[in-house]
């Protein structure tokens, strides 16, 4: 297994055993969190978010930083010269010579693997359009091995918007090189992709639904997502699908006893606020587990760990 210099665009860049190997690491990595290292001391990670982010640059950054390195970066397009009319090849081309590692979010699907034909320095797709975001995937299943002890043998649900969420496409790639049981529920029009279905179908059971209440009971991971506002073409459609699931204390009334409730966040309202005080409740725990599985990435990319 060879991870230095490596690109990650796709969680499908990636085998069952790297991932599994990935999240070892990032197990490894949760006491230099707390206490720190200098095992990426000069290096620089530059960030280039073309998209909002509160989490994905945040915890890269952060990750650097605990790692010893360094992070510079833009976090909107407004203040970059794209503003002038930069393309992104040039972009990249310029930025890779003051850093050693490029993490990049863009609303275009298809960017992130642009700019790492372009490059010379690793690419990190921290989310391309309503594509992918392969890096939170790993973090999700990260959580999963953490909160459950494993990921073979468990129903796992997907609650939202599986058309133009990302973080649920790469999920279900990655999921589908284990031996789990999904379930996608979705309002009819925003079904899971029919790239995404077909791949994974091959390979695990999948079921798809519109009732939430069908899956709760059975359920051991409820990966609840935001309805995607900003993709939809009209927002006339948006309106008709607004607030379609609500996880509530009523819904997980019917839910096993240890099962969890993850999402890659932010939540509007598809999550009442009243269930982040019940032990199902584990969003806010995935946040730090970004952070080591970032230092995991970033750590193996830069050849720190092999
Ligand atoms: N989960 C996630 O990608 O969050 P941000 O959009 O805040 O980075």
């Amino acid at each position: 297994m060879e991870f230095k210099g490596r690109d990650i665009i796709s969680i499908r860049d990636f085998s069952r055993e790297e991932i599994d190997y990935i999240l070892e690491i990032a197990k490894s990595m949760e006491p230099l969190a707390s206490k720190g290292s200098d095992m990426l001391k000069g290096k620089i990670l530059a960030t280039l978010f073309f998209e909002p982010s509160t989490r994905t640059r945040l915890s890269f950054e952060a990750a650097m930083y605990k790692l010893g390195g360094a992070a510079i970066g833009f976090a909107e397009a407004e203040i970059a010269s794209v503003k002038k009319g930069e393309n992104l090849a040039d972009t990249v081309r310029v930025v890779e010579n003051y850093a050693d590692v490029i993490a990049i979010r863009h609303p275009l699907e298809g960017a992130a693997r642009l700019a790492a034909e372009f490059a010379e320095v690793p690419i990190i797709n921290g989310g391309s359009g309503a594509e992918e975001h392969p890096t939170q995937a790993l973090l999700d299943l990260y959580t999963i091995m953490k909160e459950k002890g494993k990921i073979d043998g468990l129903k796992i649900a997907f609650v939202g918007d599986l058309r133009y969420g990302r973080t649920v496409h790469s999920l279900a790639y990655a999921l589908s090189y284990y031996d789990v049981e999904l379930h996608l529920v979705s309002p009819e029009s925003l079904k899971m992709r029919r790239e995404v279905l077909e791949a994974i179908k091959e390979k695990i059971p999948v079921k798809e639904e519109t009732s939430l209440e069908k899956v709760v009971p059975i359920s051991d991971v409820l990966y609840v997502t935001r309805i995607q506002k900003e993709r939809f073409p009209d927002p006339a459609e948006y309106m008709k699908v607004k607030g379609s699931y609500k996880i509530t204390l009523e819904t997980l009334s019917k839910a096993k006893k240890d099962s969890i409730v993850l999402h890659p966040l932010p939540r509007v309202d598809e999550i009442a606020s009243e269930v982040d005080q019940t032990p199902h409740a584990r969003y806010f725990k995935q946040v730090w587990n970004g952070i080591v599985t970032r230092m995991a990435l970033l750590a193996l990319i830069l050849g720190a760990v092999k």
